[in-house]
């Protein structure tokens, strides 16, 4: 027993917590997702398992993501990020609802599906049914040789190395990762990005490790925030655009492990029915990043804080505006607006976690969750 423990202080490389060791492993993880694949120089982005199925993703009429939970909301983010990039029409789908639902597929369809286990039932089931219509089913997994990637027709694997803590943290942004090299590389096979606007984003998405170590600096300043709020017993997450489904993620990342209610709203929604619930007592999450649909956002700010909502927002280094405005305020570095979900999720994974300590919960195995649902 004493043994055990000790190999697991180990593992846990000197942090309270493996969901803590993993949130900091993402700069490196990352790097692992793109090295080799990421040639800035060349202006290239080098993937076999795209290269080798070219044919199948320019002829695709539409890509069809099917995941669950944290990985759905990797494939919401990657909706973006292919409409705009590569500008093929992209579904994503729970793939819960997805296998039971007699779905429209055809062999003009790309399905990617997202799992970091590898073993979720309801992915796996999916894909089979994409399988047998005849779709092209291209798998993004972390776990090397698992069932999804061996089921899949192809993919490519996000090299994040294992993730123990039940709340997926680094299995998220490398996912992102990959997706998002996928759609580049897509982008540029297509012509639908110009080749400017292709070598930014490559030299964008090549100093995101640093980007995402630079916001792991506000790990202090994220827990004194968490210690304002700990005791909340609801939370609002709000975002637009490519930040819309990080909102998603924040809200589901406080739900697992802190057992607050908490929800995610695409920031122009509120005015449809969230912003009822705003008063005093409501801490509100918003992300606020320079780029997408900045003016906006700070409007509804406006609207929670006249409604005397508790406002954290993320911002870009260097704001004013929304600083003025909000009771607390994260910086994140400046990056390419499509790539800001690596950043903008990094902050919200730490406030998340210390709210959790400070809970006193079971951080890396929240009650009634499991890593890998293998069941329906
Ligand atoms: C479980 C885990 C989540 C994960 C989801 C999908 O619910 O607790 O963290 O996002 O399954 O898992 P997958 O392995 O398919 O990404």
């Amino acid at each position: 027993q004493e043994l055990q423990l000790n190999l697991e202080q180990i593992e846990k490389g000197g942090y309270d917590h493996f969901m803590l060791k993993e949130i900091f492993e993402q700069p490196n993880a990352i790097r692992d997702t793109y090295r080799g694949r990421l040639l800035v120089n060349e202006a290239i982005v080098k993937m076999a398992g795209v290269e080798d199925n070219m044919k199948k993703f320019l002829n695709a009429e539409r890509i069809i993501v099917v995941a669950c939970g944290t990985s759905w909301h990797a494939g919401l983010v990657s909706e973006y990020i292919f409409e705009e990039f590569a500008r093929i029409p992209v579904e994503v789908e729970y793939a819960s609802e997805f296998r039971y639902r007699n779905p429209i597929i055809t062999e003009k369809d790309v399905v990617i599906a997202i799992s970091q286990s590898g073993e979720t039932a309801d992915t796996m089931a999916a894909i089979k049914l994409a399988k047998s219509k005849g779709a092209f089913v291209f798998g993004v997994c972390n776990v090397v040789g698992s069932s999804i990637s061996r089921e899949t027709d192809a993919g490519a694997y996000t090299h994040a190395g294992p993730e123990i803590g039940v709340a997926s943290t680094k299995a998220f942004t490398t996912q992102i990762t990959v997706l998002t090299l996928i759609a580049l590389r897509l982008a540029r096979a297509k012509g639908t990005m110009s080749s400017s606007d292709y070598r930014l984003h490559l030299q964008e998405l090549e100093l995101i490790p640093e980007k995402v170590e630079k916001t792991l600096l506000s790990d202090d300043h994220v827990k004194e925030i968490s210690a304002i709020y700990k005791d909340a017993t609801n939370f609002l997450y709000l975002g637009r655009g490519f930040n819309f489904p990080v909102a998603l993620e924040g809200a589901l990342k406080l739900k697992e492990i802190s057992y607050i209610h908490a929800e995610g709203y695409p920031a122009a929604e509120m005015k449809h029915g969230p912003i009822a619930l705003i008063d005093e007592q409501m801490p509100v999450v918003v992300i606020a990043t320079r780029k997408g649909h900045y003016e906006k956002v700070v409007s509804n700010i406006q609207e929670i804080k006249s409604r005397k909502g508790k406002i954290i927002a993320i911002v870009t280094e260097g704001d004013v505006s929304v600083k003025e405005l909000a009771d607390h305020v994260i910086e994140i570095p400046a990056s390419e607006e499509a790539l800001s979900p690596l950043l903008t999720t990094i902050p919200l994974q730490l406030l998340s976690y210390y709210i959790a300590v400070m809970r006193e919960c079971n951080v890396d195995q929240p009650r009634n969750l499991a890593k890998s649902v293998t069941v329906e």
